[in-house]
């Protein structure tokens, strides 16, 4: 393996000293690993518009809520090492948690309103988890731009409303959600589905689709696109929905009436596997 990985804030902080003496614009990519073609957009984005990559592979304790979902998340460093060289990384940055999270941290990044909708009530701390590493790994970085992906449209909103305010000098790119051909959504935690369940696993996507459709025939009622997405989804058996919300697509506040764009977004859970997505939908233009 030719690609360097770096285990220390110290080290990283050396190699990315010496990139900038060459004025290399930076990018980073923060991930948990278990890396996938979704991570893999992100990284070809930002090969292709900066001149040093940084990803950074760090499974973030702080924000799993749920303990059984830390402990079964998927940690697979060599092939995501294997992933990041084929996909032209410059710098693999794979922290242990000691060295994160040294000296019983007192400090978190708390963002408000944009957190607390959807995965911020169904995931309680979740995004203080999120938003506080993610300010650790810019300030340990420092990168020019950093990306991350729609597929976590209200971490991509709770991340863009944290740059503003606290003025991190970071350009936040969002990159498209890469799917499977039967519109699965990638995620890491894929790989912990049954085949049965696996089957099922597009009922979220199919519920999408069809409210994004029922928006652009003119239905407004949020409560209307929520009783139809139930009824979908219920046909699926394997299938527990946590949410469905129709939220501003900025705001991430749930809306009753649909007056503009929107973002919709849900969560199900397949047996022990919790999963998200979303997709943004608007009014046709009259
Ligand atoms: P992780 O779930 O590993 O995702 C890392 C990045 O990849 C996120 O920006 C996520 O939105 C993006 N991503 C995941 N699946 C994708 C897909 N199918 N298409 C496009 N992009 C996809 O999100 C996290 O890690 C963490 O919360 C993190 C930001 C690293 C902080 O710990």
């Amino acid at each position: 393996m030719s690609i360097s990985t770096v285990k220390t804030i110290v080290e990283l902080r050396r190699r990315l000293r010496e990139a900038r003496c060459t004025g290399a614009l930076i990018g980073a990519v923060p991930t948990m690993g278990a890396l996938h073609a979704g991570h893999g957009g992100l990284i070809d984005r930002a090969r292709a518009e900066c001149d040093f990559v940084v990803v950074t592979l760090f499974v973030n304790p702080t924000q799993f809520n749920d303990p059984a979902d830390y402990a079964k998340y998927p940690r697979a460093l060599e092939a995501d090492l294997a992933f990041c060289e084929s996909r032209r990384a410059d710098i693999v940055f794979a922290p242990a948690e000691a060295e994160m999270y040294a000296g019983a941290p007192q400090t978190s990044v708390n963002v408000g309103e944009v957190a607390e909708f959807m995965e911020g009530l169904f995931r309680p701390g979740h995004f203080r988890g999120v938003a506080t590493v993610v300010a650790k790994l810019f300030n340990i970085v420092a990168p020019d731009k950093a990306y991350f992906g729609e597929k976590d449209a209200q971490q991509l909103a709770v991340i863009r409303r944290m740059v503003a305010d606290l003025n991190f000098p970071v350009e936040i790119v969002e990159v498209p959600t890469v799917r499977e051909p039967d519109g699965l959504a990638l995620s890491s935690r894929n790989a912990r589905l049954t085949p049965g369940e696996r089957a099922q696993a597009t009922a979220l996507h199919e519920a999408l689709i069809a409210a994004q459709s029922q928006i652009l025939a003119g239905e407004r009622s949020s409560a209307e696109l929520k009783r139809l997405a139930g009824e979908g989804i219920a046909r699926y058996p394997l299938v527990h929905l946590e949410y469905f919300e129709i939220a501003d697509p900025n705001r991430m506040v749930p809306v009753a009436e649909v007056s503009g764009p929107v973002r919709i977004a849900g969560a199900i859970r397949l047996g022990g596997v919790r999963l998200i997505d979303n997709m943004l939908a608007a009014l046709a233009a009259s």
